[in-house]
Formats: structure tokens, C-alpha cells, sequence
């Protein structure tokens, strides 16, 4: 019998691989299978993002790449889903006209659906109206994450907040949280498969259950935390303003919960930020860290900043880089002030020109490479927990350090640095660790984006970070 194949591309955050991760599963239980070549596919789905502009314009990008694989094979189904497709709706079938299938953030769980309908009725089809709620569908199996050891399980969608700059309210609603017992069968079921860590998604995890009078972020971590064989907790994103101290408290009391939080501060000035309308103060959050860092020394913490908001001053700017400075995050993403439909900020006036923006994103970039640079030399000489994820590329700039031949592991410790190293070291035999063990890590290196280690015999005195709390293996 012929088989079916279907192609997903994923554009933007963890929640579309989630959800791509979903749509797999779901059209994997209509007989299709997995493609990684485009010229092979009978489905082809992407899954798109629209928090940046430049993440919208790859979206149609690629579409408009795909024009001539239809004309080719005319039976082709393309479906577009995510961000820009609840964005832009109906509007996609005019601008591509050969899209078949425009499914927004509310219809993932009924693609398969959707997908029959076409290959019955060969007609094409629009599911993008907003609902109170979302269906999440079967929880996700193992089967489609490739082996990886770390998946992401979705536990809220959409957004309350309004900042002023941000579509996600626009393009994934009002706050929906799924309930515990799901969460904890989910992550249940991955755990089964081998999955050894998971990272809980949500657009701000903090208001977890509120609405829906569930149980509190912390205490589903705490329920999570309790899932024989799961070694390791992450989640994110965590909004300043709703850090509770609940939270801050698990950094201290789950074993689980690994020793870094993403909490996003975006400017560090004041002005700025009541404009973002992110209803906090660089004080407070300041003051969140200083609470976080002594519930969880050494805690790696890490952000994101928009440069060139409008109305942001050389002033602000260099505020925005004081802070990064006293703050010393691990790492930081940053981006370029982007206009969004329908957000408040594409309105406000004193718009940064592109060149100027472009110019303090570098800065930033600068000033943050030699702190991170400086995290990462901290921790030679360190023992960290690694979790193996997979074959170890030769990391840029390690050729003297890594042998030609020596297999490479490559794993995250705890604080999330990745960390590459060969196997077997000169003292040890044996086989190469399996992905998804935990093996203990000697640094040795650091490197911009990365630490070279040798594995240990010895994991048991394996720390987190010189001077905290030390872990069995
Ligand atoms: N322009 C630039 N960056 C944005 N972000 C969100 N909206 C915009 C925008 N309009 C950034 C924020 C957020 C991250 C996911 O994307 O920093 O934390
Ligand atoms: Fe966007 Fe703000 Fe909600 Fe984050 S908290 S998703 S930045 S509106």
C-alpha cells in the first residue's frame, strides 16, 4: 500500500514544536508518516510564528517556495497553523493561493479533521474562530520527539497581559490552563518512553490555574516533581511581575527543578517600562532576583530585552545596559522593536530609526558576550550533572582540546550550559553513555557558547555549581 508522508515545518517558539510535535501524532494516527524531504510529502504543514515581522515574512517566504512542488503534484495538501495563521486568516488563501488549509492557534487538536475533510471533499478549509478554550487532544507519546530526552508539555495558552508591544494576546487569546492530572498523565506517558526531563510551557506560567481555580504554578510543580524517573523540571516563561514567592520557594525545596529561570525584563528603564505596560520597576525586579538567588544560590538566570521600543532614549539605553551589567545574566536573547497588528505600541509615536536599533542591539550583544564569556569560566574546574542528549558536534574554536575520532556526547547541566565532551576519556572503557543518562562532567574549557569537559568515574560529588549543594547521580 502507498504510504502517506507528511513534512512539518516549525517557525518560532517551544509552544509550536509542542504543538508541531502534536499535529505529528494526530495526522500519525491517520496512517501519515514523517518526511524530512519536501519533494516526498502528500501533506505538507507549517506551523508559524508572528511575534516579529521577520518571523512572519519567513512564514510566507517558505510558502511561496512550495508554489511550484503543488503545480507538480496538484494532490499536494498545504495547511498553514500557528500565530500568523490565526492572525491573518482567511487572507492567506488570497495571498498563496495554493494553500489548501488555514488552521489558527484554538484547531491543532482537530487537524486530523481538517485534513480528512480535504482528502475527501478536496475542498479548502478555514478553522481560526476563537473558542473559550482549548481541546489539547490525546497527551502527547514519545513517538515523534526523535529520542530526545527533554520535550516540552504545554500547561497554559494565551496571554492576559497586554504589553504593548506583544501579539500574543491577539494570536493565542485570553488565558487558558489545562488541568494537573493531564499534565502530570503527560508527562507520565514521555516519561515512559525515556524522556528524562520536561520543560512546562505556558506564555506566563504564574497565572496558572488562577482563573480556573486550580491548583498553583508551584504546587503542579511540586506535583510534576513527584513523577518516578523524571530526573529534571524547567519551565518557562515566568513574568516578573507575578514571581511569587511560592515560586521562589520551590527553587529551594524541589529536587527536580533545575537551576535556572527565564524571567524576561525587556528595558531597564523605568520609562520605558511603563510604557511597555509590564507593571513593574527595575527595582522590583531586582528584587525578585535578589530573592531568587537567595533561595537558589548560583540559580543561572537568563532574559529577553527589546531594544529601540519607541521612545527609548540613548538614556534608557544605557540603563537597559547598566542593568545587564549588575544583573550578569547567563545569557540573554535580544531583539529589535518590531511592529505588530492591532498592539497599542505600533501606534505610540517617537520610533526608533532601524539603524539605531540595530547599532544598541550590537552594543548589547557586546556587553552581554563577555559576561557570558566570564559565567562559563567561572565553571572550570566545576563537576556538573549532564544530561546526554546526543552525539556532540566539535564545538568552534576546541580543536586542540577535542580528539579527531573520540565520539562526541553533548548534554545540558543543570544551570541549562551546554556542555560537549569526548568518550571514552583515557581512564575510563566502556560504552558511550546513553542519551538520557546522567554522567558527571569535569570542566575543563569555556568557550562563548559552551563548556569542554571530561567525564567523570566518580559522579556522586557532582555539584550544580562550585559551592552549592551537591547531587547523587
Ligand atoms: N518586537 C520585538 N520583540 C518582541 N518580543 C515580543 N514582541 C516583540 C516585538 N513586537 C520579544 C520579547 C519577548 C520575546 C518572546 O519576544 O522580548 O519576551
Ligand atoms: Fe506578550 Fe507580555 Fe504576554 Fe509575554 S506577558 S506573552 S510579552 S503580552
Amino acid at each position: 500500500m502507498k504510504k502517506n508522508y507528511l513534512y512539518i515545518q516549525t517557525i518560532g517558539c517551544q509552544m509550536n514544536v509542542y504543538d508541531s510535535e502534536k499535529i505529528a501524532q494526530g495526522l500519525g494516527a491517520l496512517g501519515f508518516e514523517q518526511t524530512f524531504l519536501l519533494h516526498r510529502a502528500d501533506v505538507i504543514i507549517l506551523n508559524t510564528c508572528s511575534i516579529r515581522e521577520k518571523a512572519e515574512q519567513k512564514a510566507f517566504s517558505f510558502l511561496g517556495r512550495l508554489a511550484d512542488l503543488k503545480k507538480n503534484k496538484p494532490s499536494l495538501i498545504i495547511g498553514v497553523g500557528g500565530c500568523v495563521a490565526q492572525q491573518e486568516g482567511e487572507r492567506i488563501f488570497r495571498r498563496v493561493p495554493h494553500v489548501d488549509l488555514v488552521f489558527g492557534t484554538y484547531a491543532v487538536a482537530r487537524l486530523p479533521e481538517l485534513v480528512g475533510r480535504i482528502v475527501r471533499d478536496r475542498c479548502r478549509v478555514l478553522d481560526v474562530v476563537p473558542e473559550r478554550t482549548i481541546i489539547e487532544g490525546p497527551p502527547l507519546d514519545a513517538a515523534n520527539g526523535d529520542g530526545r530526552p527533554s520535550r516540552f508539555v504545554t500547561v497554559m495558552r494565551g496571554c492576559d497581559n497586554f504589553c504593548a508591544y506583544c501579539v500574543v494576546p491577539y494570536v493565542r487569546g485570553r488565558e487558558v490552563s489545562r488541568r494537573p492530572e493531564d499534565i502530570v498523565a503527560e508527562v507520565e506517558n514521555l516519561v515512559r518512553s525515556g524522556v528524562r526531563e520536561v520543560t512546562l510551557l505556558g506564555q506566563n506560567v504564574n497565572s496558572y490555574g488562577k482563573k480556573e481555580g486550580l491548583c498553583s504554578f508551584a504546587k503542579l510543580l511540586e506535583k510534576v516533581n513527584g513523577v518516578p524517573q523524571l530526573q529534571r523540571i524547567r519551565f518557562t516563561t515566568s513574568h516578573p511581575k507575578d514571581l511569587s514567592d511560592e515560586l521562589i520557594d520551590a527553587f529551594a525545596r524541589l529536587d527536580k527543578l533545575c537551576r535556572h529561570i527565564h524571567l524576561p525584563v525587556q528595558s531597564g528603564s523605568n520609562h520605558i517600562l511603563n510604557r511597555m505596560n509590564r507593571r513593574y520597576t527595575r527595582e522590583d525586579y531586582l528584587d525578585k532576583l535578589a530573592r531568587l538567588r537567595a533561595a537558589c544560590p548560583g540559580i543561572a538566570v537568563t532574559s529577553d530585552f527589546i531594544v529601540g521600543f519607541p521612545g527609548e532614549t540613548d538614556s534608557d539605553f544605557q540603563e537597559t545596559l547598566g542593568l545587564i551589567r549588575q544583573v550578569a545574566f547567563d545569557g540573554v536573547f535580544a531583539f529589535k522593536y518590531s511592529d505588530r497588528p492591532k498592539v497599542p505600541a505600533a501606534t505610540f509615536p517617537d520610533k526608533v530609526p532601524e539603524t539605531e536599533k540595530a547599532a544598541r542591539l550590537q552594543q548589547l550583544f557586546d556587553v552581554q558576550a563577555d559576561i557570558t564569556l566570564g559565567k562559563n569560566q567561572a565553571l572550570v574546574g566545576s563537576l556538573q550533572m549532564v544530561l546526554v542528549e546526543g552525539d556532540g558536534r566539535r564545538p568552534k574554536g576546541a580543536t586542540e582540546d577535542v580528539p579527531d575520532k573520540a565520539p562526541q556526547c553533548t548534554g545540558r547541566t543543570s544551570c541549562n550550559k551546554v556542555v560537549n565532551f569526548s568518550w571514552p576519556p583515557e581512564d575510563l572503557s566502556g560504552h558511550k553513555p546513553r542519551v538520557g543518562s546522567m554522567v558527571a562532567v569535569c570542566i575543563e574549557k569555556a568557550l562563548p557558547h559552551s563548556l569542554l569537559g571530561r567525564p567523570q568515574k566518580d559522579a556522586s560529588r557532582a555539584v550544580h555549581m562550585k559551592g552549592a549543594r551537591s547531587y547523587a547521580a
